[in-house]
């Protein structure tokens, strides 16, 4: 008797501009490599973002939060127009998905592939191989503040941090597991800036240093933010995984995408690792107007999403098998988009993509 294939509720938000036009491609692939894995994805699609947010005045329904609950996972494009302000489409959608679902990890790799240029000059045989884990439901990005004599000369903004003992200790040890688990270099570095911040980030390098005692099978550095962003360049290669409070893990993992080639390269993943709720796995980069609806956006990021999502679904097989595929099309060269110097088209990424899936059996 045939095997029932496994089904997951996948609730997709492609939102904005490129986000459109890589979710498509995104599926493709997920549809093919759950063919190969007994399992199948169903689907629901919700045109919440820019679109939406013209017709009703708001960037999705009151009830979006309701509608996404019952999903297995989130996979979403891109959200941000040029014609809305960036804090009214972040906090519209992407924040409240985040904090609600206390996905308070955000997990980015970054891996600089063979056959892929980094704009950095580093020495031959050197490899980049790095995961920023960074902190998502509080810290800087917390919305605690507000205006005072709004729009006037005199006007005062404040912006408070939010800092809670749980909220640290929950996301390092997070990246602690990761570095185990990848067993690569075996080193956490938890960035801080407890030389200026005197308060929110000395709980923070408390928190640090507590939960490192439960993994002395770890090595541990601390930087402060400054220097972290200067040794990214200088020593990329030494980072294994990288743990920092939202602000700083938002601007660290927008440098550690950069380094290996391109935004479009760059996964990430908000999850919530108790799974209570559902997680969210969303390229790193924008809606990047600047070349939206000419199908040359690169697609991969958003495979290596896929591929984070099925291993979070308990297909850790399929994942691998997404990841080898992209890394044997970016190895060969022959296939890529004008982001990587190439004059490829979007979707004869996603086939050749397929055809190495398809070929490495
Ligand atoms: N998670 C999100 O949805 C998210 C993240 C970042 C920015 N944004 C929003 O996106 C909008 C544009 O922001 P931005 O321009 O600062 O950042 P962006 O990531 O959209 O683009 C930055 C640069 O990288 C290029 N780029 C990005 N992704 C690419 C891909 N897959 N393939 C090839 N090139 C790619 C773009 O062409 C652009 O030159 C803004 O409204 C911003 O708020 C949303």
């Amino acid at each position: 008797m045939e095997r029932q294939a496994r089904v997951f509720n996948i609730a997709v938000i492609a939102g904005d501009g490129v986000g459109q036009e890589v979710i498509p491609e995104g599926k493709r692939v997920l549809d093919h490599i759950a063919s190969l894995h007994g399992a199948r994805f169903q689907y629901t699609d919700y045109p919440w973002g820019a679109d939406y947010y013209f017709q009703h005045g708001v960037m999705c329904p009151p009830d979006f939060l309701e509608q996404l609950r019952p999903a297995d996972a989130i996979l979403l494009g891109a959200v941000g127009h040029p014609k809305i302000a960036d804090n009214v489409s972040l906090n519209g959608l992407l924040l409240p998905i985040r904090r609600t679902f206390d996905q308070y990890a955000n997990v980015r790799p970054a891996v600089l592939y063979d056959g892929v240029q980094s704009p950095l000059a580093l020495r031959k045989g050197e490899k980049i191989d790095m995961v920023v884990v960074r902190e998502n439901t509080e810290g800087e990005y917390a919305q605690v503040g507000g205006f005072l004599y709004h729009e006037q000369p005199e006007e005062v903004a404040v912006q408070a941090s939010v800092f809670t003992r749980r909220g640290c200790e929950r996301v390092i040890r997070l990246a602690f597991e990761l570095a185990r688990r990848r067993n690569k270099k075996r080193r956490v570095a938890s960035i801080t800036k407890s030389n200026a911040q005197g308060y929110s980030m000395v709980l923070w390098d408390r928190a640090f240093a507590k939960v490192a005692e439960e993994f002395p099978d770890i090595a541990t550095e601390t930087l402060l933010v400054d220097a972290a962003a200067m040794n990214f360049i200088r020593r990329p290669e030494s980072f294994d995984v990288v743990v920092a409070s939202n602000l700083f893990g938002d601007i660290l993992s927008d440098l550690s995408a950069i380094i290996v080639g391109s935004m479009g390269l760059a996964p990430s993943a908000n999850i919530d690792p108790s799974r209570r709720f559902p997680s969210m796995f969303e390229p790193v980069h924008g809606s990047a107007p600047d070349i939206a609806f000419q199908g040359i956006v690169n697609p991969l990021a958003t495979f290596l999403c896929a591929a984070q999502m099925v291993e979070h679904l308990g297909i850790p097989e399929a994942g691998q098998r997404i990841e080898r595929a992209v890394a044997k099309v970016l190895s060969e060269g022959r296939v890529r988009t004008p982001d990587l110097g190439g004059k490829s088209k979007t979707a004869e990424v996603t086939e050749a993509v397929i055809a190495s899936i398809i070929s490495a059996g």
